[in-house]
């Protein structure tokens, strides 16, 4: 098992994980029209945290980090139909953390989350109040009816995974 950051960067084995992913997200998140969701993972501001497993992927989190404003926005979060509940996305999370402070620079992520996915934010230590200053977020993320905005603040010194996972 692994855990990679990915972008559209050309290198292959990186367009096959992200095409794994899409088709994940197309299943998992069936509200989000299937052009979106190809669009943002394609697109080369965005990132993608995966789960591999036998090079095959289990799931991911493709977020836009806004460097400037030590934020970043979670677009999509699923894991593959038959093996949610399993602690992927839990630890898929906790990658995700650890790669946005040390090497995006971050201090908090802010997404909207779907209302039956509020439960798992809620144990990622998200909360519906919005404590970052609106200076900092304000036009840089859309409004999005679809969902219930959450935030996390990222801690700055807890290690978040283990070298061997
Ligand atoms: N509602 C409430 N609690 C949940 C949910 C949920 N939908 N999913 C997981 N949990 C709980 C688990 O019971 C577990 O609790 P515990 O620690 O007390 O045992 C904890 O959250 C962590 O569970 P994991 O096994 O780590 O979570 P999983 O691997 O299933 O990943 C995820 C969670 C990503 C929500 C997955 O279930 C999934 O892909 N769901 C369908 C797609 C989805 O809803 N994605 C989020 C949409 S919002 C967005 O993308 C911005």
């Amino acid at each position: 098992l692994k855990f990679a950051c990915v972008s559209n960067d050309g290198i292959d084995e990186h367009m096959v994980w992200l095409i794994g992913l899409k088709i994940i997200f197309g299943r998992q998140l069936p509200n989000m029209p299937k052009e979106y969701i190809v669009r943002l993972l394609m697109d080369r501001n965005h990132k993608s945290v995966m789960v591999i497993r036998r090079n095959h992927v289990v799931g991911g989190i493709t977020y836009r980090p806004y460097v400037s404003q030590k934020f970043g926005e979670i677009a999509f979060c699923a894991i593959t139909g038959d093996e949610q509940v399993k602690g992927y996305g839990t630890r898929l999370m906790n990658h995700l953390k650890q790669h946005a402070r040390d090497v995006d620079g971050l201090t908090h992520f802010l997404t909207y989350a779907d209302n039956n996915a509020v439960g798992y934010f809620v144990k990622q230590g998200f909360t519906k109040e919005i404590h970052l200053e609106k200076e900092r977020w304000q036009g840089y993320i859309k409004d999005y009816d679809g969902g219930i905005l959450m935030e996390c603040k990222i801690d700055l010194k807890l290690p978040y995974t283990d070298l061997s996972t």
